[in-house]
């Protein structure tokens, strides 16, 4: 008897020109493009399971370990439904002599090999995982940016897993949302030199949720329609000649600027919404002050900070600077052992001990108690969705978790 089961990993992407709004809540239609970064799956990824079989008495869904319910219309059985679609036309309709597996119901297994503690959005990564597993494990012949259509009505941001590298989800016009995917503006060998410093901050309150964030935003903030039809275009631009000319000065600049309009729309919000705190602005002062040394220098921006949703930093920087950043945030922001893991043995195993640049003005910002920054991760840029082997498998052979 024939297994249909595909096993996929897909990474995690932090965006330059972020994504906030919504002009269709249903089909997860933005009301502006945006543009990330995918990062290195060796770091962080989510790894997905597919099977379809004759037997299984309807679709089921396990995420790290615990069997989820896939609501009737949620986000989880659109996608699905939309992958048995694809399957329907695009394999069995054209062949009939091919398996009926969009008449089949499906199992699915989730990972992520990084902890939701850690407060690193795993929406993009995990749909981005299930829509690759389900296009293997259904040999569709189409592309990553049909792929991207409908990853994207899992999670808007997850379209843009589906690449590697420089990505832009292209916000489109039509009302069905047949245009509203994601490209490659570069492929990750163009500029591997990107490299990514994620500060995990602590954070104990509940925040708001994107999903529910943004559309408050859309309702209530005068602001964000500067940003939709003024800024973000020409953002758009910059940021995507930035990466093709491999300019970290143009690109950090930019980077920096959008991050802080996205929080300020979110300020800007009624109710007012706070994602970053005391914490997260004391790293943009080192950041700040940091550059201002490198202008000085002669050197232009040397890192860029990014926030999402949450107080988290993550910082982008030309992987020769990372040791020197990890060295100065260490010095404000003490670890506790094991907190950092040194991915690129930039510190041979040894203990990684603050230090400040030349230069620098160590006033910008006090100093915080361990654990206020309560891990670093170093990271890169890195490639889109892998197709994994059967040993890689999470189903077992009767097609439950392992
Ligand atoms: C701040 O993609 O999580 O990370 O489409 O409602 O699932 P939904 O929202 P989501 O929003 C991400 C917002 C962001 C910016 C970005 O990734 O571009």
């Amino acid at each position: 008897m024939t297994v249909y089961q595909a096993t996929a990993s897909a990474p995690v992407n932090i965006a330059c020109i972020k994504y906030w709004g919504k002009r269709d809540t249903k089909l997860i239609l933005p009301t502006n493009s945006s543009l990330s970064v995918t990062l290195d799956q060796d770091h962080l990824r989510s790894t997905t399971t597919s099977r379809a079989d004759a037997s299984f008495s309807k679709d089921r869904l396990w995420l790290n370990g615990k069997e989820e319910e896939i609501k009737e219309g949620g986000r989880m059985s659109t996608c699905i439904r939309e992958m048995k679609r694809l399957r329907k036309e695009e394999v069995e309709d054209k062949n009939p002599n091919e398996p009926k597996l969009s008449t089949f119901n499906v199992h699915i297994c989730s990972h992520n090999n990084f902890p939701t503690a850690a407060g690193l959005a795993s929406s993009a990564s995990g749909f981005a995982a299930l829509v690759s597993s389900l296009a293997n494990l259904y040999a569709l012949p189409v592309s990553a940016s049909d792929l991207s259509l409908i990853a994207r009505q899992g999670s808007g941001s997850a379209c843009r897993s589906l690449f590697g590298g420089f990505v832009a989800w292209q916000m489109g016009s039509n009302p069905t949302g047949v245009d509203s995917l994601a490209v490659q503006v570069a492929e990750q060998s163009h500029w591997p030199d990107i490299h990514a410093l994620i500060c995990v901050v602590s954070d104990d309150k509940k925040g708001t949720s994107s999903t529910s964030g943004m559309q408050r935003t859309v309702e209530t903030s005068a602001l964000l329609q500067h940003r939709i039809k003024e800024v973000v275009p020409r953002r758009m631009e910059e940021i995507s000649k930035a990466i093709m000319e491999r300019d970290f000065d143009a690109f950090a600049r930019v980077t920096m600027a959008d991050s802080n309009q996205f929080h300020a729309v979110a300020l800007d919000t009624e109710p007012p919404i706070f994602y970053m705190n005391d914490v997260s602005r004391a790293i943009i002062g080192l950041i700040v002050e940091y550059n201002r040394v490198g202008v000085e220098e002669g050197r232009g921006y040397r890192a860029a900070y990014t926030y999402d949703a949450g107080p988290n930093a993550v910082i982008y920087a030309p992987k020769e600077n990372v040791k020197e950043i990890v060295e100065l945030v260490v010095s404000y922001f003490p670890q506790r052992e094991g907190s950092f893991k040194d991915n690129f043995g930039l510190f041979g195993g040894g203990q990684v001990v603050g230090r400040i640049p030349a230069g620098f003005n160590e006033n910008v910002a006090k100093r915080f108690e361990v654990g206020a920054v309560k891990g670093l991760i170093h990271t890169r840029v890195g490639d889109g969705p892998r197709k994994l082997g059967d040993g890689e498998a999470l189903l077992n052979g009767e097609g439950l978790p392992k």
